[in-house]
């Protein structure tokens, strides 16, 4: 069954873009199942940096298509903006790059509300990217939201954005003092994107399942990641969409008997962007220190990310909810410079020490980390393109984390590069799962 879903076992930020832009060279397809416009998966080619928020990481390979699946919220204003630029860069587009007519549609009202709701007081505050995902997500769970099929009938339109709009309208003018909005002026503006979106709709469920029965090599790509998760994350300081292996099968239409594989991604050590609980992070220097070594600021908004080391709490948990078949390891060279490094194996919350995940956040708030000290290699990874190429030291921790998190080591990646990558298991390079 040639289908991998590639998911982020982490807070997101943990370097999905190039390995799905990796294993994408031997895919026939690449598939977004969840998420929105506040992805930001960045992939480096010939030293050529290419940030990518709704377009699959397999546009980058020419013989790959590429599908936005119904699980995503499309944000009509940022998709066209991003295939503008792709093909400004010589990126062939057209006849490679497909959306599920199924697709919810992020209209500037969603973006006007998220970023309402973030400015109010009295709100909590997520740190949401503002991008529209949440309201997107509540209006299609709210039975209000408009799918890119939808586009096509504009009378049903107009009809589903006043039955939005009475609500939202009360919102926007009693409760933050925003503007208004009317149905009129927003299917104006739908109406005008819908010309150059339709193009792009195709029976994308169908387009999978053949190619499901055909034998063909199907790669699922999750955005965000295990621990923001609405189900499964550190509720509420999380997304709206189920960044974990389950969305992968309802945000494309192929059903979970057809996935082969589970890969999670994880960093060598841990960061998270936005509000929330996070028990590794270290204190304001090493923090500092790290984020500079690691490049961590946000591709989509440009955020500073906290910073920490592994947690291996949360990783053991990520294995179960995702049942992980590999992890990806990346960014294994940022820990090169370090003569010791440290790994979170339970939390401290009072008296107690937990080696589970708390499922609420209080108690996650209060736990503090119970951290083991492991030796560093203090010497460069990036050359390695073999597991026994890797320093002792580094070995030893890759295996320190198999053994912690109950997964095995798939894929290690030492440096942003294509090539700087090291495949242990060899399923993934042949697709044979
Ligand atoms: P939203 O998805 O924009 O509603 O943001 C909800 C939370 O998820 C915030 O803490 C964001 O910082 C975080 N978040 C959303 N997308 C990403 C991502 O792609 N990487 C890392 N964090 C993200």
């Amino acid at each position: 069954m040639p289908v991998l879903t590639v998911v982020g076992a982490q807070w997101g930020d943990e370097g999905k873009g190039k390995i799905v832009d990796l294993l994408a060279e031997q895919a026939d397809y690449v598939v977004r199942f969840q998420g929105g416009a506040n992805a930001g998966h960045e992939v480096v080619v010939g030293g050529q940096n290419y940030v990518l928020h709704l377009v699959p990481s397999g546009i980058l390979h020419p013989r790959t298509l590429n599908i936005v699946g119904n699980g995503v919220v499309l944000d009509p204003d940022s998709f066209l903006k991003e295939v503008g630029e792709l093909t400004a860069r010589g990126v062939k587009v057209k006849g490679r790059l497909f959306i599920s007519p199924r697709a919810h549609l992020t209209l500037p009202l969603h973006k006007a509300l998220d970023a309402a709701r973030e400015g109010s007081k009295g709100q909590k505050t997520i740190g949401s990217t503002k991008r529209g995902i949440s309201p997107t997500y509540m209006d299609k769970a709210g039975r209000v939201g408009l799918r890119l099929a939808d586009v096509a009938d504009p009378d049903y339109c107009l009809s589903q954005l006043k039955t939005s709009l009475q609500e939202k309208n009360v919102l926007f003018r009693h409760l933050y003092g925003a503007k208004t909005l009317t149905a009129r002026t927003l299917w104006k503006e739908i109406a005008r994107a819908a010309h150059d979106l339709l193009p792009y709709m195709a029976d994308t469920e169908g387009m999978l399942n053949a190619a499901w029965s055909s034998g063909k090599r199907v790669l699922l790509e999750g955005a965000q990641g295990s621990l923001l998760d609405i189900d499964f994350g550190t509720y509420p300081y999380v997304t709206a969409s189920n960044a974990t292996a389950g969305g992968a099968a309802t945000g494309t239409g192929l059903g979970p008997t057809r996935i082969g594989y589970v890969l999670g991604v994880c960093k060598a050590y841990a960061t998270r962007v936005g509000e929330g609980p996070f028990p590794s992070e270290l204190d304001p220097r090493r923090n500092q220190a790290l984020r500079e070594l690691g490049g961590e600021y946000g591709r989509t908004t440009g955020r500073a990310r906290r910073c920490g080391w592994i947690d291996l709490v949360a990783l053991r948990y990520a294995v179960q909810v995702n049942g992980l078949d590999g992890l990806a390891v990346t960014k294994l060279d940022v820990l090169d410079s370090f003569p010791e490094i440290e790994a979170c194996v339970a939390y401290r919350v009072g008296s107690r020490t937990l080696r589970h995940f708390p499922p609420t956040t209080a108690e996650l708030a209060r736990a503090k980390p119970v951290t083991v000290r492991l030796k560093g290699w203090a010497r460069a990874t990036t050359g390695a393109r073999t597991q026994a190429e890797l320093p002792k030291a580094a070995r030893d921790y890759l295996r320190f984390i198999e053994r912690e998190s109950g997964a095995k080591v798939a894929l290690v990646s030492v440096g942003a590069e294509r090539a700087r990558t090291i495949t242990v298991d060899p399923r993934l390079k042949g697709w044979r799962f």
